[in-house]
């Protein structure tokens, strides 16, 4: 588990289908700047889980009582490591999402000998750009037409934080076994 102040980030396991399938498969979760989740059942997120690419991961975001209140993943592009998340919608604004942010980029720039990682997020999403800024992400431009959302192409900022732009870990307080 990569414990933050406010936050854990608790790897997904197999009893954990039911609800990522329940976040997934909920348009509310993804919100209105992502594209609608495929529906996928409990057996094919499992399925799903279990073929991931080496370097994609799944994060359970937990609160200090272990209640589940989002997602964050990692995945690669090439070499390059990219994140994705999403909270449910009764616990945005509250800082949640950027620590969960800032706890993945210490763990992914302590654990792995990467030098950036990315993410990508719809222009008009500006909770997650804040997310992004506040986690010490530039923006580096736009990627025109690249996020089919609700029938409609949009644009979308590609944000990176270099491993000299972190330079140190901010928030990851530790990293225990369950
Ligand atoms: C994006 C998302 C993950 C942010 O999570 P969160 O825990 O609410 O984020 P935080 O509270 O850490 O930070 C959000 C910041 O955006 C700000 N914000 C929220 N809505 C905003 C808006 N419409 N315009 C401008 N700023 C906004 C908040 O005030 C906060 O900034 P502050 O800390 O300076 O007050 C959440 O909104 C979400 O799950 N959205 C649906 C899924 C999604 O869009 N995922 C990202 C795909 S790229």
């Amino acid at each position: 588990m990569l414990e933050g102040r406010k936050v854990n980030l608790r790897i997904v396991e197999k009893e954990d289908a039911l609800i990522v399938a329940e976040w997934f498969n909920n348009p509310d979760f993804s919100g209105i700047y992502d594209p609608l989740n495929e529906q996928l059942s409990r057996a094919e997120i499992e399925k799903k889980y279990d073929k991931l690419a080496p370097k994609e991961k799944w994060f359970i975001i937990e609160k200090k009582d272990g209640s589940k209140i989002g997602f964050i993943g990692h995945f690669a592009v090439g070499e390059i490591f990219e994140i994705g998340y999403a909270l449910i919608p009764s616990e945005r604004d509250h800082g949640y999402c950027t620590e969960a942010v800032k706890v993945m980029v210490d763990y992914l720039f302590l654990s792995k000998d990467i030098v950036r990682i990315q993410a990508g997020t719809n222009v008009e999403n500006k909770a997650s750009q804040k997310v992004l800024e506040k986690a010490g992400f530039n923006k580096e431009g736009i990627m025109r037409k690249a996020l089919f959302v609700r029938g409609k192409w949009t644009d979308t900022y590609l944000y990176s934080i270099l491993r000299e732009d972190w330079r140190e870990p901010k928030i990851l307080t530790k990293a225990t076994s369950m």
